[in-house]
């Protein structure tokens, strides 16, 4: 039997809740979101929900990670059906602040967080401004509700790596969990942008976590030719009817490029589909190689 969710906008009234539990030695875990939630959100809220005394979730489209042209005005906002599922899963708070609470002086004259090197490549060459994005407001989020630990997906691997960065570079007391990408019945990784997606290109899109599997099992049966490996995975996907942006075989830790001597790998992809683009990634470490 969950209590009643408390839902609050202003920093005043989080922080004042936040207060309580910590004099009260709660121990407080966090979820960063920006809405429309899944199976994939909720698996993050029970993670943190089984690792806290108390279950913080943060609702806010963020301006600063998107960029010019891309999805911000069409992202879908879902606040009423996303409280009730906060509310059946027995989230304490939920944190849905206004964009001038977050951002006061200005988007553009906010201090921004910026992850150098790891925030522009792969996703972050062709989404220049998204990491620093990311970093700012997750930073931002950890000043403001000052949790224990906070739980994000490994769909989105790369965001994954650089906040564990900023956490470890900045010095920031939060203990920083990863959770397995949830994925549908036929391996396509549970994302908001999948509600874009036509029903022809729904049918295309669980190629893309196919064509990581098969390059994890040629990892694994012993191929180590990692630019091949690499090709032949954007000409899967371009044969799939994708319009690839990068197929790349990574070191696991630091996403630097592999070398043949290299064995926690993981695999990253981000293709469009239409206007549609999906991210997914496969961690060639758990292929047993
Ligand atoms: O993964 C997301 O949904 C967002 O990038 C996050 C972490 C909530 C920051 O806006």
């Amino acid at each position: 039997m969950s209590g009643e969710l408390e839902t609050v906008s202003d920093i005043e009234s989080l922080r004042e809740c936040i207060r309580g539990w910590r004099s009260a030695g709660k121990r407080i875990g966090f979820v960063p979101t920006m809405g429309n939630l899944h199976q994939g959100h909720l698996a993050l809220v029970r993670e943190a929900q089984r690792k806290s005394d108390r279950c913080v979730v943060s609702l806010f489209v963020n301006p600063m990670q998107f960029g010019a042209g891309e999805d911000y005005d069409s992202y879908p906002r879902t606040l009423e059906q996303d409280r009730a599922k906060l509310q059946d899963a027995g989230v304490e708070l939920l944190f849905t602040p206004s964009v001038s609470a977050i951002y006061p002086v200005g988007e553009d004259q906010q201090t921004r967080v910026e992850v150098p090197g790891i925030s522009h490549i792969l996703c972050g060459a062709s989404r220049p401004r998204h990491f620093v994005g990311v970093a700012t407001i997750v930073c931002k989020f950890f000043n403001l509700v000052q949790p224990d630990l906070a739980v994000f997906g490994e769909k989105d691997y790369q965001q994954l790596i650089v906040i564990r960065r900023m956490v470890a570079d900045l010095a920031i007391p939060v203990d920083i969990l990863g959770l397995s990408t949830v994925r549908e019945a036929d391996g396509l990784a549970k994302s908001s942008r999948n509600g874009y997606l036509s029903a022809d290109e729904r049918a295309l899109a669980p190629k893309l976590y196919e064509t990581l599997r098969l390059t994890a099992e040629a990892l694994a049966a012993g191929d180590r030719d990692i630019e091949q490996l690499e090709a032949k995975g954007l000409e899967r996907l371009r044969t799939a009817g994708f319009r690839p942006d990068y197929f790349a075989i990574r070191r696991a830790h630091d996403l630097a490029p592999a070398t043949r001597q290299d064995h926690a790998l993981v695999i990253l992809a981000a293709a469009y589909l239409g206007t549609t683009r999906l991210i997914d990634n496969l961690n060639a470490a758990e292929q047993h190689i």
